[in-house]
Parts: structure tokens; sequence; C-alpha cells
């Protein structure tokens, strides 16, 4: 696991976005495709800005093919695609409408919740990597609230769990309660692993999760635990003062 603290979220996410470019190249290289899996919440949205804005030049210059990206998400709101709690629809205007062809595989996220659990693990195990029934993702980019949760794996929330996907009822903020997640059961078969984390109001929490004694269920952050990946913890001054 390792640790960068970057002077504020611009410069943070110009960072993500080199590396994101860097990682999607080697594994278009080594692999054929590249596949991520993005987080909601608002602290990745300059990273998805910087992508769309440098993804010209990039394509031209670093050969980035995005119609051999596939993207996923790691959770997702249950909320149609034009509520703006949507993430894959937040996500496509800032992003996928202006890089051109590419390939989505968003949560269905208009079913029930549980419908929109199942047919996502299907959706996985399209992309299945023996013997797991879900890909390795080369990628995983993860937020955390001031809880401690991460995508939508929420404090006190069961730790052992076996499935790929849950359907969830959760409260955070003014955002929508009912959601679809990816457990950590995916999350950590992962190549690579982010979390992106800005602002004072996470500071006491990030020390918690990094720096206190485990603690599972209270900080669901600390349940990300790549089991032959990196983990790598972005993080602005602000949300890394009390480290
Ligand atoms: C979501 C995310 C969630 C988010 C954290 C942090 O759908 O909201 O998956 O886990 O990453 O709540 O959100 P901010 O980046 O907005 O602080």
């Amino acid at each position: 696991m390792s640790v960068k603290i970057f002077r504020d979220a611009n410069e943070l996410s110009h960072s993500a976005a080199q590396s994101f470019i860097e990682i999607a190249n080697r594994a278009i290289a080594e692999r054929g495709c590249f596949l991520v899996a993005l987080s909601g919440g608002s602290t990745p949205l300059k990273l998805y800005e910087r992508l769309a804005s440098e993804a010209p030049a990039l394509s031209a210059a670093e050969g980035l093919d995005w119609s051999r990206a596939h993207f996923f998400w790691g959770d997702e709101r249950c909320v149609p695609v034009d509520d703006a709690g949507n993430t894959y629809g937040q996500t496509k205007k800032i992003l996928f409408d202006k890089i051109g062809r590419t390939n989505i595989h968003r949560i269905v996220s208009e079913l029930e919740p549980d419908s929109a659990a199942d047919a996502y693990a299907h959706t996985l195990s399209g992309f299945a990597d023996a013997p797991f029934e879900f890909p390795r993702f080369d990628l995983v980019l993860l937020g955390m609230g001031d809880d401690g949760h991460t995508a939508s794996i929420f404090p006190n929330s069961p730790v052992d769990v076996s499935t790929p996907t849950l359907a969830v009822t959760a409260q955070y903020q003014d955002r929508p309660a009912n959601r679809v997640t990816l457990t950590p059961l995916v999350f950590n078969q992962a190549r690579e692993i982010w979390f992106l984390v800005t602002g004072t109001g996470k500071a006491e929490t990030l020390r918690s999760v990094l720096k206190g004694k485990p603690d599972l269920e209270k900080y669901p952050a600390q349940r990300i635990q790549p089991v032959n990946g990196n983990l790598v913890w972005m993080l602005d001054e602000a949300a890394a003062s009390l480290l």
C-alpha cells in the first residue's frame, strides 16, 4: 500500500489522469483490453474531466485506443440515468460524450435493486477471470465517505460477503439511498486500486482508517486489501493533514 499526497485536488487529478492512461496502455498492450471500475461521488469528477480534455491529444500521442477500454462501476445509485444522482449519467456527460467509441457496462439502475445486482453479476461473468465469476480489474477507483464507507459498502454492513454484487439501502448525505455495489470479493482481486480522497472533512476518518486499529465493521474502507495488486491512496494535503 502506498500513499501519495498532492497539494490540492487539481494536482491530484492531473497526476491521476497521467497514471490512468499509463495503466490503460499497459493493460491493452499486455491483454488487449483495459478493464476499469469507476467510482461515484464528487472527488473523481476532476479526473474524468482531465481524461476527457486530454483524451484527443493522448489518443494521438500515446495511441490510447478508447475502443479497447471497458468501463464498469464500483457502485451505482438506483435512480434513472438522467437523474443528477446517477453516477453513470454524470460520467457520460463529463467523459463518454467526449472520448468517442468505448465500451460501457453500467449497472442498470432502472431495475429493482436486487434485479440490478443480479444483472450486474451476470455482466461481470462475461468478463470472468477463472477461477472467479468476475473480472480481475486492471484499475479500480474508489472514494471514501467521511463515515469510512467506500463504494456502497457502509459501516456495520456484513463484512463477510460471498457474492460479487449486492443491493443495499443506505443514507449518506443527500444521495439516493437504494444502490448496487461491488463487494470486496471483486475489488480485492484488482491489479490496481486507487482511493481518491480530498478535503479536511475526511482527515479524521482517514487517520482512523490508515493509522487506527483495524475495525472492518466501522471502517469499510479497511476491507479493501488487494490479494495480488497495488493499493494507492491519493490524497490532497487537507485530507492528509492528520496523518
Ligand atoms: C458514491 C460513491 C461513494 C463515494 C464516497 C465519497 O456513489 O457516492 O461510490 O462511495 O466515493 O461517498 O464521495 P465524495 O467523493 O463525493 O466525497
